[in-house]
């Protein structure tokens, strides 16, 4: 495991940014930023400048995904990416700038989404949200999570431990309906139980962005973004649960886009001395089951 990085901020193309607008406000509590140049929205979770950014365009999915390193270690981080057979572009000053960051590097995974390394990412005002008023937990895990599914899986999985250098943290392996089985790999960089999850479907589907998961630091916000996620109409994918891997306490509502936002509190952390990866054969110790909307 190499915890010298976290995830900065997640890069998402969806044909009008400001149909999120009521999910990422309103439902979920993240406070909006500076609009970006090209007119997209951007969403924060904490005191840095933007975690969420939202741009138009046709792609309806993840586009790029920031990952801060340490200063001391950005070098060996870029030399492991090209050392696993990964191509690494530099990007220009203005494109720092752009992601508010003051180093960025790129490379493609093997999902499609573009991933970028980067350092100094901007902050920006200090975090309040009538909506989330204790606020998320980022400090030293990143933002949140994110979850891709992908049937270039094995690559997948060698970009992430090799090029990344994340460690796995467990798996889980399912029977979802009648002969179709879900193999999901969970992989941490820091102590969050994971700041990746990589899904194997049956096929291809219209996107690869699963969700996206912002932990609350009060377990009552959970509840209250419940309850307006209730009060939105917006679909509810799963109920409130506890997973059974990393026993976050949460809930899952679809978006506008088709991407789901997760909301949770309370998953356990990652230690030095890491040693329950091992097999799950169900997602939730109790709940997390579709509701009707
Ligand atoms: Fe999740």
């Amino acid at each position: 495991m190499d915890h010298a990085i976290e995830l900065a901020y997640i890069g998402l193309e969806i044909p009008d940014p400001s149909t999120l607008d009521g999910l990422f406000g309103e439902v979920v509590g993240l406070v909006a930023g500076a609009p970006t140049a090209g007119g997209g929205s951007t969403w924060r979770d904490d005191d840095k400048a933007h975690r969420i950014i939202v741009e138009a365009g046709d792609a309806n999915d993840a586009r790029y995904l920031g990952f801060e390193v340490a200063a001391g270690s950005f070098d060996a981080a870029v030399e492991r990416v090209r050392a696993a057979g990964f191509e690494i572009t530099a990007a220009t000053a203005e494109e720092a700038a752009e992601r508010r960051v003051a180093r960025l590097v790129r490379t493609t995974s093997p999902w499609g989404v573009e991933v970028e390394l980067v350092h100094g990412l901007e902050q920006g005002e200090p975090f309040s949200s009538p909506g989330m008023p204790g606020g998320f937990l980022t400090e030293g895990v990143g933002f949140g999570h994110t979850v891709f599914a992908t049937t270039n899986f094995d690559e997948a999985d060698r970009f992430v431990t090799e090029a990344l250098g994340m460690g796995q943290s467990d798996w889980l392996d399912m029977e979802i309906a009648e002969g179709i089985d879900l193999h999901v790999r969970f992989y941490h960089c820091n102590e969050r139980h994971h700041s990746i999850a990589l899904a194997r479907p049956p096929f291809d589907l219209p996107q690869v962005l699963h969700h996206i998961m912002v932990e609350t630091r009060e377990v009552d916000d959970v509840g209250a973004a419940f309850d307006r996620a209730r009060a939105s109409g917006l679909t509810i994918a799963n109920n409130l649960g506890r997973h059974d891997n990393d026993a976050m306490f949460s809930f899952y509502v679809v978006s506008p886009a088709g991407f789901q936002v997760e909301v949770g509190h309370g998953a356990r952390l990652i230690t030095p001395d890491w040693d329950d990866n091992r097999a799950y054969d169900r997602m939730s110790r109790w709940g997390h089951e579709p509701l009707p909307s």
